[in-house]
């Protein structure tokens, strides 16, 4: 005899718990799984501890997925205010920190904390750390079996979220399952993730390692291409920073993208002007107007003379520095793949899901919920509001 519940969640991270504890609140019996001994890894590692759990400014225009319009309805309804009052119910202090950017005053601990209370309160039972054996639709509905014996239920709720960052937990179960009852998968990749470039082009920049700064970036083709104003980090192998992580998410092997690095600015103009009115040599005048070690590289791989004095410079030479500043288009080689990526894009094709409760619409009962569907988030907070939105229009229907 199996033992039965009214649902069955598959993954204790952020949108599984939020929705076990929502479900079970409005009265379902729920049992909830993890293969993992801690739970919701994801969720305390964010934000750099501080878990950057929404984003005040949420529309549907800053995620990414094949099918668009999907993510609307459950957006709407569980809005990043929704979540917000959760937390205040619960005294967990927060702020804002960049662009409507919410982190949690106290750490993501407390995120975790409250999340685990509203299980609690709606008697979930949670089985952690419990490996899935296999999942069979038969007449008891879903059956589960599992390294603590077999359970089953009419729902089963699929929450065990992308590839990104495997030594947490991260697997492919997700996708396996949905594969198994006929979903298709639009091709995972990695995203928010840092890109790198072939060592030999890299190597004239390697010096600018550790250097940030605001630029406005550019990547995708058509109707796909986005562009960020965000701050830029340069690395040794490559390009990271919230400039690149938004960037590599649009990002297709194959494609160049495209950097601004004196945003709303014509330095090339700037540039001509300094020549009649300035006497400084032509290295130290662009360190005037940008960051020492860029201005220094940039001179150098224009193949100019520094030590030039302005107004021996060629108004030719001003404007190509000053084109190739404002418009600097780089072949990223490829990315630093799952182990770095903060998300995956992709996943759970939503064009056979119902946008109402996130349920197949080929398979009745079974739910996808979370970063295991094909939508993603800018960075920001976009991720976790859709963890929490999904959930929540998930476990209406439980
Ligand atoms: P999540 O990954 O949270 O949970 C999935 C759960 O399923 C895990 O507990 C896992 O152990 C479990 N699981 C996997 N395979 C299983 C199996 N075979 N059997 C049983 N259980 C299984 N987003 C944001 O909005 N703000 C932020 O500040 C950050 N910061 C951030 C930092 C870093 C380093 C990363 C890697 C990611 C972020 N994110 C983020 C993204 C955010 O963490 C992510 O989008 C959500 O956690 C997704 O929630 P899910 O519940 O879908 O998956």
């Amino acid at each position: 005899m199996l033992h039965s519940y009214d649902a069955i969640i598959l993954g204790a991270g952020a949108a599984g718990l939020h929705c076990a504890a929502m479900a079970g609140q409005m009265g379902a019996r729920v049992l909830l799984l993890d293969h993992a001994a801690k739970v919701a890894e994801k969720i305390r590692i964010s934000g750099g501890g501080r878990c950057n759990f929404t984003n005040r400014d949420t529309t549907p225009a800053q995620f990414l997925s094949d099918n668009p319009h999907f993510c609307r309805s459950a957006l709407a309804r569980y809005t990043p205010q929704d979540f917000i009052a959760l937390l205040q119910r619960h005294g967990i202090g927060f702020h804002e920190k960049h662009r409507g950017q919410l982190f949690c005053d106290q750490g993501s601990e407390r995120i975790i904390e409250m999340l685990l209370a509203e299980c609690e309160a709606g008697s979930v039972e949670r089985w952690q750390p419990c490996a899935v054996r296999a999942v069979r639709h038969g007449a008891a509905g879903y059956e589960v079996d599992t390294d603590r014996g077999s359970v089953s239920a009419p729902r089963l709720v699929v929450a065990t979220g992308g590839l990104s960052i495997p030594k947490i937990g991260a697997t492919d179960f997700g996708h396996r399952l949905a594969r198994q009852f006929g979903h298709r998968i639009v091709e995972p990749r990695p995203a928010l993730v840092p890109l790198t470039f072939p060592a030999q082009d890299w190597a004239p920049f390697a010096a600018l390692a550790g250097l940030s700064l605001e630029v406005l970036i550019d990547a995708g083709s058509g109707k796909k291409r986005t562009r960020f104003l965000e701050d830029l980090l340069f690395t040794h192998r490559g390009l990271s920073g919230p400039a690149v992580l938004q960037v590599s998410s649009y990002w297709r092997p194959g494609e160049p993208i495209t950097i601004d690095l004196a945003p709303g600015r014509d330095l090339a103009t700037e540039l001509k002007a300094a020549k009649a009115r300035s006497k400084r040599q032509l290295g130290n005048e662009l360190a005037a107007q940008l960051p020492q070690r860029l201005a220094d590289t940039w001179v150098q791989r224009q193949g100019l003379d520094a030590s030039l004095p302005m107004p021996q410079a060629r108004d030719r030479d001003l404007e190509a520095l000053g084109a190739s500043l404002g418009g600097w288009q780089l072949q990223p080689d490829g990315s630093e793949g799952w182990r770095k990526a903060e998300v995956t894009a992709g996943g759970v094709d939503t064009r056979e899901l119902n946008q109402q409760t996130m349920e197949s619409r080929l398979q009745p009962g079974l739910h996808f919920i979370g970063e295991v569907t094909d939508v993603t988030g800018w960075l920001g907070g976009y991720n976790f509001q859709w963890a929490w939105a999904s959930a929540a229009a998930c476990a209406t229907a439980l």
